[in-house]
């Protein structure tokens, strides 16, 4: 049995190197880490334990969001190339073993996942899991939530660009908005507080409505976050549409005055608030000012490969090394592997511009 462990040059740098051992090959046709066999299966070599697991369920959407899904559309992963249920679930049990405690559900859009009700269930089932996320275009939320919560979501996302009908169209190729206003509002009644909206800004595209999405969090326990847009493959990515979290931050600043509020070690976004207002306002700062030294993400794509950085390109297909058998020791072997060998950090946008990876719609948001 190979399972083949892609290591590609990639746009991502090592300050110091990770655990650099003699390697020598194991039973799998793996480069076995000697100095890896103690190590906790999700720590890498720079101190990082990946505790929070994202999950994508499909790679396809019932939105076409310019940033994120190519112009051309894209071949879609044949369904039996893709996780099944129970693999799903089998990884995101062994991941909670091994002390992940936090799992979002992503996609494309997770909901157009037959039967996510239950997935969701069993996941959140499992011991050691505290939070189960979702990020969703919030499209078929409103039917669906009511299960979901029952399921045990207790975290939400929703991924929201523009208030005005017409710029939604023309930056998702669909119409919907008022679908996704109305998914705001139940998630809201249904306790998800607070309900997180993700907001991609780009110049000259929805960068005038900033203030309007911090309004939105006067009264309302929202956390707008505003994205640094972000080049993946396909995305037509262009340095001259990107708005640096500095500028985002002064534009607000116009209008409203913003006070720094605190933020965990693995936050990804930098958090204010406007003073007297209920919700909050974040700024993710991938591309300006990365966040990467404390990472605890890592992800599962649609077709079961592992990802230990968003812009990395090297992957392990956890889905082949399943179907050829592997025991969950041999698969946390295998996790532990491509976790000792993640990167320092990104080496910068435009490196990651010029490389390869996935387009985001196939890596899951
Ligand atoms: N840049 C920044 N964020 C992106 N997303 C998708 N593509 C990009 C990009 N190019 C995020 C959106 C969405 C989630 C699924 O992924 O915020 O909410
Ligand atoms: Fe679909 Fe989300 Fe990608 Fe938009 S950003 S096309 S809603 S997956």
């Amino acid at each position: 049995m190979i399972y083949e462990l892609k290591l590609l040059s990639e746009s991502l740098v090592n300050v110091q190197s990770a655990a650099d051992p003699a390697r020598v090959p194991d039973g799998f046709g793996l480069p076995y880490d000697a100095a890896r066999s103690n190590a906790h299966i999700l720590s890498d070599g720079f101190g990082r334990l990946h505790t929070y697991l994202r999950i994508s369920l499909v790679e396809h959407c019932n939105l076409r969001c310019r940033y994120c899904m190519p112009d051309d559309g894209l071949e879609w992963t044949p369904d039996e190339q893709l996780l099944t249920d129970e693999e799903i679930v089998r990884l995101a049990s062994l991941f909670a073993r091994a002390g992940v405690s936090k799992i979002r559900l992503t996609g494309g859009e997770p909901l157009l996942r037959p039967r996510i009700e239950s997935i969701a269930g069993a996941i959140a089932a499992l011991p050691g899991i505290r939070t189960l996320a979702m990020t969703t275009n919030g499209l078929l939320l409103r039917r669906k939530l009511p299960a979901l919560q029952r399921a045990g979501l207790n975290l939400l996302n929703l991924s929201l660009d523009t208030l005005r009908p017409d710029r939604f169209e023309a930056i998702t190729r669909r119409k919907g908005l008022h679908l996704v206003l109305k998914a705001l509002d139940v998630a809201l009644e249904m306790g998800y507080h607070p309900l997180k909206v993700n907001c991609v800004v780009m110049h000259g595209i929805n960068d005038d409505e900033l203030t309007d999405f911090v309004a939105l969090t006067r009264d309302r326990p929202i956390e707008v976050r505003f994205i640094e847009f972000m080049p993946f493959d396909g995305n037509k990515w262009d340095e001259r549409q990107l708005v640096s979290y500095a500028d985002m931050k002064s534009l607000i600043e116009r209008l409203f005055p913003l006070t720094r509020s605190r933020n965990g070690p693995n936050d990804t976004s930098r958090t204010y608030q406007v003073p007297g207002f209920v919700g909050s306002v974040g700024f993710i700062t991938s591309m300006t000012d990365n966040f990467c030294e404390g990472c605890n993400r890592l992800r599962i794509t649609a077709d079961g490969h592992l990802k230990v950085c968003l812009f990395g390109r090297s992957e392990v297909c956890l889905r082949d090394a399943m179907r050829s058998g592997a025991s969950d020791r041999d698969l946390e072997e295998i996790i532990s592997l491509a976790i000792g060998r993640k990167f320092a950090r990104h080496a910068g946008m435009h490196a990651i511009a010029a490389s390869r990876n996935r387009p985001m719609i196939q890596i899951g948001g």
